[in-house]
């Protein structure tokens, strides 16, 4: 894109992360991926991608969190999404990128994947490749099993890897207190604590080899658009494994829930806490409590709009 002036300006996408109100994981397919029930909600924590023509591939990072501990070379979410587009599309230059992060890293709530989705719009429209949204939807999938979502937004039902989407009717807007915490978590540790725990209790828990499902009152509650409702239907199965592994975060969702949410649960596979809470001054109320035991906390509203162009003007 080149103005009156002859300089050229960033194309700029933006995508939002996620809270998994619900998350069932099956059993571990062959491929080291467990089949998943989850029901996806995009929150008002966005990640913003400006990308600018460039001759080879680079990344940037800029935003209110620390960034300094992610990688910037080809091992990079962003960076492999542009570069896989330039590969489908025949596109034969690169990319400059710089991200402007507000989600968590590491956190549960899919900051990673959101790079990816808007990444993939912003090259599409910076280099006029023009790929059909089914194609994006495809190379998302391929890229990491909750970019398919960062694409879509809004409230959706994941299957298969979690990258199988089917739209949910939802209305109106729940309000959330995430708790954030000063580390991250890895997401293929915390599933292996999962299978291992399942290994171990093998004898007294039964486990259903078959596909899971989301169950009906999470629907119900979505559609209802009641955050009382929601509130009883929060699951999350990667929750025993992360207080596990991270038995402190036990504290927090206790700390929450003596503060007035409706309740609390670890976001994906963590350690991000997310608490629901019964409307806008209750999240306020609560978010004045967390920040006062000193917590790291953020306000944002679900369900919002997937990754989009943003116009600067
Ligand atoms: O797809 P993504 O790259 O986000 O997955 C990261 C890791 O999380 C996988 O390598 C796998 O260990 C684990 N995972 C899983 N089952 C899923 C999704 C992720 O076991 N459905």
């Amino acid at each position: 894109m080149v103005s009156a002036a002859g300089e050229t300006r960033a194309v700029h996408a933006r995508a939002p992360g996620k809270i998994n109100v619900f998350l069932k994981v099956g059993a571990l397919v062959d491929d080291g991926y467990h089949d998943l029930a989850t029901a996806y909600q995009a929150v008002s924590l966005y990640e913003d991608v400006r990308a600018w023509h460039a001759d080879d591939f680079s990344v940037t990072f800029g935003g209110p969190i620390d960034t300094s501990a992610l990688t910037v070379d080809g091992s990079n979410l962003a960076i492999k999404a542009a570069r896989m587009l330039a590969r489908r599309t025949g596109y034969r230059r690169g990319v400059r990128l710089h991200i402007d992060k507000h989600v968590p890293i590491a956190g549960g709530m899919g900051g990673g994947s959101a790079d990816a989705a808007a990444t993939l719009i912003a090259c599409d429209e910076l280099w006029g490749t023009d790929l059909p949204r089914e194609d994006l939807l495809a190379l998302a999938a391929r890229l990491g099993s909750d970019v398919p979502f960062a694409m879509v937004g809004g409230t959706a039902i994941g299957s298969g890897r979690g990258d199988r989407l089917s739209p949910a009717l939802a209305k109106g807007t729940f309000q959330w207190v995430l708790a954030i915490a000063e580390f991250g978590m890895s997401t293929p540790t915390v599933y292996s604590e999962l299978d291992r725990h399942r290994e171990r209790h093998a004898q007294d828990i039964f486990f259903a080899k078959t596909q899971p499902s989301v169950e009906t009152n999470v629907l119900q509650a979505l559609r209802a658009g009641d955050p009382h409702m929601l509130a009883e239907a929060l699951h999350n199965d990667l929750q025993a494994p992360a207080l596990h592994i991270a038995p402190g975060l036990g504290a927090v969702l206790e700390l929450g829930e003596e503060n007035g949410a409706l309740a609390g649960i670890i976001s994906g596979s963590g350690p991000t806490v997310a608490f629901l809470a019964p409307d806008l001054d209750g999240a306020l109320e609560l978010q004045i409590a967390l920040s006062a035991a000193r917590l790291n906390v953020v306000r944002a509203t679900g369900p919002v709009h997937g990754a989009r162009l943003v116009n600067e003007h």
